[in-house]
């Protein structure tokens, strides 16, 4: 059954869940959860529930879907039917298409491709539970997967929504906010380099308030790129020291 909309979105600089505007919701990120995918991940982000996982490169099959020269990355971006509201309709649709594709766009710039001639990587990304900012959350889990998996990268790609509620420029956007509110502005970003690789927006902002959004995401994205790091070293870092 579709809520009806909330009267005020932000009410004396908090909002629906408490936080202020250029907060976070709860972020937890584990890496290697996933015994027979080469790398994966799970993040939680607030009610976000989602799970990264990578295999290969290996050869790409059927061999006439390969490229001479470089390796192909396949993303696939899935709804589970029970992680929304209204029960999802299982199998790809416009959306997770669309979506699929600009995880991939967002991804490529970091991989070296060009070392996989003939290969493949697959990443599917798998969102068991929604509350609005899945692909950037799904993004995010899925560059700790590639590293998990000893995919060599220039960077990780951390991602993340900006938006506008009630006139206010807000950092991570809940479901009621990305619903109810005026803009919604997923980006994704190569953290080391500062390079933007995702950048979509529904809504209006003016010029200024994009600017703050920018500037709110690359923010978050730092908190978010913390987050992936701990995530390797936690489950990196103590054979690594075994090792020494
Ligand atoms: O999740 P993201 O913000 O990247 O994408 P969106 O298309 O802006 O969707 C926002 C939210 O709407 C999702 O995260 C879900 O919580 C919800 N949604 C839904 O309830 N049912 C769908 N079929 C698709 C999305």
């Amino acid at each position: 059954m579709a809520e009806a909309k909330p009267e005020k979105l932000l009410v004396d600089g908090r909002r629906l869940d408490g936080r202020r505007p250029d907060e976070l919701r709860p972020l937890r990120i584990k890496a290697g959860i996933l015994k027979r995918a080469d790398g994966s991940a799970y993040i939680e982000l607030g009610k976000n529930k989602i799970l990264a996982a990578v295999y290969g490169p290996k050869e790409m099959h059927p061999r006439h879907l390969q490229q001479a020269d470089v390796a192909v990355l396949r993303c696939r971006y899935n709804m589970a039917p029970f992680s929304v509201e209204e029960r999802k309709r299982p199998g790809p649709d416009r959306r997770s298409m669309e979506i699929s594709k600009v995880i991939r766009e967002a991804l490529e710039p970091v991989l070296f491709l060009h070392l996989y001639p003939r290969a493949v990587i697959d990443v599917f990304i798998e969102i068991l539970q929604a509350d609005a900012g899945t692909r950037t959350a799904g993004i995010t889990a899925a560059s700790v997967a590639l590293a998990d998996a000893g995919v060599p990268m220039r960077d990780l790609v951390a991602g993340i929504s900006v938006g506008k509620v009630d006139g206010t420029v807000v950092l991570d956007l809940m479901k009621e906010e990305d619903q109810w509110g005026e803009a919604d502005m997923p980006v994704a970003v190569m953290p080391r380099r500062k390079c933007i690789t995702l950048l979509q927006m529904d809504g209006n902002f003016t010029p200024q308030e994009f600017r703050q959004a920018l500037d709110l995401a690359f923010k978050g994205v730092e908190q978010i790129y913390e987050a992936q790091k701990e995530a390797l070293k936690e489950k990196y870092l103590p054979s690594l020291e075994e090792g020494r």
